[in-house]
């Protein structure tokens, strides 16, 4: 009998029960990553992840709440339980993966240059950047910055904090290239063409998926079958040229 008052009382045993018993699903991301997302003028979170994680909280019948975190932490974040689920255009990689459970991928993508736009003539791709005189800015703790250290491993490498400062040192001649999320480049580089030129042929192969805390399967299962429902139902596509054609 012991046991099974202590089960009665038992904590929720996953991410899902816990959303559901609070009635807000803790998003985690970092603003600023274009379409996926941004902060408008009036301040409000708006991109392609938004929708999306708006639909998840509205289907599970619960409020939506938006943590804004920098993204060299944000595993740790949701480790130490600062919300429910990255859904942030997070890539998933191997390495992530030994700390991180994802479910099933969102949308795929790839890494891109985005480069000053009197360098157009002498660069082609990715590896005639591999030169210590060229000078890659990339923002911290991402796959643009892992992609620059294993493919273009001789090049001078500047890290920033926000995806923002590494593209004004592009567009300022600062540094040679941008390498960044293919999406984010192609609105990067049509709002500036005439300071840089985008390299759009993607250069590595990227998943990107929602991450949860290990060993949850009821939360990874829900938030599965949700995804096949919307890519299935034309949902997902709707949202998808709201954010990606338009
Ligand atoms: N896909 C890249 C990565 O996983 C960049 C994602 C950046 N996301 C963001 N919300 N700022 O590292």
């Amino acid at each position: 009998t012991l046991l099974l008052c202590g089960l009665a009382h038992a904590a929720p045993s996953s991410t899902l029960d816990a959303v559901l018993e609070r009635g807000v699903l803790r998003v985690g991301f970092d603003a600023g990553y274009q379409p996926f997302e941004m902060t408008n003028k009036q301040g409000q979170y708006i991109g392609f992840d938004v929708d999306l994680a708006k639909m998840v909280a509205k289907e599970m019948g619960v409020k939506v709440e938006f943590v804004n975190t920098a993204w060299d932490g944000i595993i740790p974040a949701l480790l130490t339980d600062k919300f429910d689920v990255i859904m942030g255009g997070m890539t998933v990689t191997p390495q992530r993966n030994l700390r991180v459970n994802f479910a099933d991928p969102y949308i795929v993508v790839g890494q891109t240059i985005v480069l000053r736009k009197d360098k157009a003539g002498e660069i082609k791709s990715f590896s005639d950047l591999n030169d210590p005189k060229y000078k890659i800015a990339v923002k911290l703790g991402t796959t643009g910055e892992q992609a620059v250290k294993r493919m273009i491993p001789k090049a001078t490498l500047l890290q920033f904090e926000t995806q923002d400062d590494a593209k004004l040192e592009v567009i300022n001649g600062k540094v040679d290239a941008f390498v960044y999320d293919l999406p984010y480049n192609a609105i990067f580089a049509s709002q500036n063409t005439g300071a840089v030129v985008h390299l759009d042929k993607p250069f590595t192969f990227e998943p990107l998926a929602w991450a949860i805390r290990k060993g949850d399967q009821d939360t990874l299962n829900w938030l599965n079958n949700y995804l096949r429902q919307i890519k299935g139902d034309g949902s997902y596509d709707r949202l998808y040229k709201k954010w990606f054609e338009s």
